[in-house]
């Protein structure tokens, strides 16, 4: 941790500590304002907050692992909430969007459509057809997206202008999510990518960007170093041959968060390594094209927390349970049912004890050696946001904490389960 960090961290136990809010005493805060202050103003719990601040910090450090001329795309799946969108749009060079819905979020955040990247299985002729108007690249997943986007450049009279996802044929070792690699309904096989090519040739269509995402939530900075060359190469290769002249090419990202007990923060390092060798091999082979890195979660998840309050302490057979307004439906993945395949806590705190790391000793002031579970109010065991946690303190009308929920949260839970109230998010 650099000295900054260290300063800034807020310990969270086994879980890596967390630079994205402060503290005002031992109150969780962004910048000032304190968690109470902003869950009055925001008109209750359970909320989203988001540090804009936290954002921007994450930006930068990003940023500063890229070599100049590389560009950062964000992932708008990992939250689409508008104020943050608006924030990002000033901060990252482009969006990448999943569905016709991300398009026109993206569009009324600000993002220039030539600045947007369209990817994701299963388009239909409307969405398409949608992004064509629109001006956004398509990224074609499979042979059938490329027919769809020529008939609706056609339709248009439009120039037929698309990127290719590629599924790269490699080994990903730790990756929390393959999302390349052997069989898979995302992007077309490295190997037949040379007849793809040939054939969107022979059709008169231009292939403007080729897309590498191989996966997702990678904790091993060397596993996503290696993955960027791999990709760098075959698509250098591509160019060399002649295959396709590529103005943009996207090496992916996958930089994971770490949000269990005992994971370490993603090591940039070989990352940084890697992306200045691909920058200089573009330099000397392929210099008009853009270099594009492609993150979410990563850039998200820690400057978000969720916010919830107690409702009661309920004893049963000698176990502990403290219930809380919020729960599964607005944060499924604290929950373990979101793919994991082990139930593993989220970072969960009690919002208004912290204690800030003092060199060494990293403790909160709730550890107590009697533990928890922390529950929601949905009739269903599933709705755990921390079993066993040393939270045993906690009483009706604390604001409990999650931390890392920034990324996946509100718009990948299901929010209508069971009909409670939708939750509150605020961008402060
Ligand atoms: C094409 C594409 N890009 C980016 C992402 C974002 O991944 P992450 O949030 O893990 O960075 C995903 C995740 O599913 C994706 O499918």
């Amino acid at each position: 941790m650099t000295k900054r960090e260290l300063e800034h961290a807020i310990a969270l136990g086994s879980h890596a500590p967390t630079d994205a809010f402060e503290l005002v005493g031992t109150e969780l805060s962004v910048g000032t304002q304190t968690v109470t202050e902003i869950v009055a103003q925001a008109g209750g719990t359970p909320l989203y907050l988001y540090s804009e601040a936290g954002v921007a910090r994450r930006v930068a450090a990003v940023r500063a692992l890229l070599p100049t001329g590389v560009r950062l795309f964000y992932a708008v799946k990992a939250n689409p909430m508008p104020a943050l969108l608006r924030a990002m749009a000033t901060r990252v060079d482009g969006f990448d969007v999943a569905s016709a819905g991300e398009i026109d979020f993206a569009l009324q955040a600000g993002m220039p459509a030539e600045r947007i990247s369209f990817a994701g299985p299963g388009k239909t002729v409307d969405e398409v057809a949608a992004a064509t108007r629109a001006g956004v690249c398509v990224t074609a997943e499979s042979a059938a997206q490329l027919l769809l986007v020529a008939r609706a450049a056609q339709d248009a009279g439009a120039p037929a202008v698309a990127a290719l996802r590629v599924n790269p044929n490699l080994e990903l070792r730790g990756a929390g999510m393959r999302m390349g690699g052997g069989a898979s309904p995302f992007g077309i096989d490295e190997e037949a990518i040379p007849a793809v090519l040939a054939g969107a040739r022979n059709a008169g269509m231009r292939v403007a960007g080729l897309h590498f995402h191989f996966g997702s939530q990678i904790l091993q900075g060397a596993t996503i170093a290696a993955a960027m060359r791999h990709c760098a190469a075959r698509a250098l290769e591509w160019i060399g041959q002649g295959a396709c002249a590529p103005a943009w090419v996207n090496l992916g990202g996958g930089f994971g968060v770490p949000y269990f007990p005992g994971e370490r923060a993603l090591d940039t390092e070989p990352i940084a390594a890697a992306l200045a060798d691909i920058a200089a091999q573009f330099h000397a082979q392929a210099p008009t094209v853009e270099l594009r890195v492609e993150l979410g979660r990563y850039l998200v998840a820690e400057a978000g927390v969720y916010l919830t309050r107690v409702l009661e302490r309920k004893v049963s057979r000698g176990k502990l349970f403290i219930i809380v307004d919020g729960g599964l439906h607005h944060l499924q993945a604290a929950t373990g049912t979101f793919g994991q395949v082990l139930r593993r806590n989220y970072p969960v705190a009690d919002a208004r004890r912290l204690a800030p790391v003092h060199a060494a000793v990293a403790v909160s002031l709730a550890a107590e050696s009697a533990v928890a579970d922390i529950v929601g109010p949905l009739c269903t065991p599933l709705d755990c946001l921390g079993r066993g946690v040393a939270l045993a303190h906690l009483a009706p009308g604390d604001l409990v904490a999650v931390f890392r929920a920034g990324a996946y949260g509100r718009t990948a839970s299901p929010e209508s389960f069971l009909g409670h109230e939708p939750c509150r998010e605020v961008l402060v």
